[in-house]
């Protein structure tokens, strides 16, 4: 770029109607990072759960946890200018809705999932972001010193490894249900959460289809929580879970599930993985692939900037259909239905071909 162009300059072919609405509107997007960390204040601070029964001052909420008054205070004022708490008077805060999902263990909360968005290991990795973007893949070895998983993987990583496993449960209970309630179990009896993790997905699966018994695939140090949350709901009968490799091989089935794994791996590793499952599949099987599609360039996706994170943090993308009916063909599956399952996701039925 020439230095004439920068600045307010403006180029031939651009419009800038209103450059001080434009300036406002790029401090608004630069502010985004600041909104992040003052959900991540709410949800470490369990603010929600304070809050839970009636209103409270921040002092009051300070002491429950242990935290600066005047501080506390500050983070729940800019929480109550971004709509997370209201503002009662005197000090004084109350839950709005959107606060109230950053509850701890309760069914639909959103904590884990931002508490691990904003944690260690996704937060460094922005730092590394410019990098990833000029080298084409990323660049979190730099940045954790190993891979993602890798990192999750580590004994003393092990809290937030349990965040973020969690942290998909809550992602995933935004589009289990209406991915549980779109798929059909017709004629399937096994069903495999391939990276399955605490296998929020295929138990409930089984809690809607008493017939079927199912089994998460995932790495050794993740699937002790699988079978807890199995025993926890009742159904360590039909539910075992496995530790493994879905580069190396998967267990056999008649429906795998495949819920945002594709999204964290690069064409050939994708297509290593969907082979696995190809060769695997009982005859007449199914696969069932959930991810957030790519739309039409230039209109407001959330995929496009899922996207984002994808290069950041893995070798991995988000996808548009061509892309994925790319990798489908490659691997011996064919794309036979497609449906929204909510918050932007799509599930993706695949018969073997
Ligand atoms: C983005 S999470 C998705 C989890 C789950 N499918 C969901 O939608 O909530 C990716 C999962 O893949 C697992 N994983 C990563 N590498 C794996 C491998 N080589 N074999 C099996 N699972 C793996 C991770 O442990 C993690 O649980």
């Amino acid at each position: 770029m020439s230095d004439t162009n920068r600045g307010t300059d403006v180029p031939s072919g651009t419009s800038a109607a209103d450059p001080a609405a434009d300036a406002a509107a790029v401090f608004d997007l630069l502010i985004g990072l600041v909104r992040a960390q003052v959900l991540r204040g709410i949800a470490a601070l369990h603010v929600a759960d304070h809050l839970f029964d009636g209103a409270m001052t921040a002092e009051e909420v300070a002491e429950r946890e242990g935290s600066h008054p005047q501080a506390t205070y500050r983070l729940m004022r800019a929480a109550s200018s971004i709509g997370l708490l209201s503002y009662e008077g005197g000090r004084r805060f109350g839950l709005t809705g959107r606060g109230l999902l950053l509850r701890s263990g309760v069914p639909g909360s959103m904590r884990s999932l931002v508490l691990a968005q904003t944690g260690q290991a996704l937060w460094q990795s922005w730092a590394t972001f410019s990098e990833a973007v000029r080298e084409g893949k990323t660049q979190t070895k730099k940045a954790l010193g190993m891979e993602i998983f890798e990192y999750y993987a580590k004994p003393e990583n092990a809290a937030e490894a349990a965040l973020f496993a969690q942290a998909m449960g809550d992602l995933s209970g935004l589009v289990t249900q209406g991915a549980v309630a779109a798929v059909s179990t017709d004629g399937v009896s096994t069903v495999v959460d391939v990276g399955g993790s605490n296998g929020d997905f295929v138990l409930a699966l089984l809690e809607a289809d008493p017939g079927l018994s199912g089994q998460v695939l995932d790495l050794p140090h993740v699937v002790e929580a699988a079978r807890g949350e199995a025993d926890k709901r009742g159904l360590s009968g039909r539910f075992s879970a496995v530790g493994g490799d879905f580069f190396v091989e998967v267990p056999p089935a008649d429906l795998y599930l495949v819920k945002t794994i594709l999204h964290d791996w690069d064409d050939d590793q994708c297509t290593t993985i969907l082979r696995n499952c190809r060769s695997a599949v009982h005859e007449g099987g199914r696969a069932l692939v959930v991810e957030m599609v790519v739309g039409e360039i230039g209109k407001p996706d959330l995929a496009t900037l899922s996207d984002m994170a994808m290069l950041t943090t893995t070798n991995g993308m988000e996808r548009d259909l061509a892309e994925f009916d790319a990798l489908f063909a490659a691997s011996g599956w064919r794309r036979v239905k497609t449906y929204p399952v909510g918050n932007g996701y799509f599930g993706l039925e695949l018969v073997a071909v």
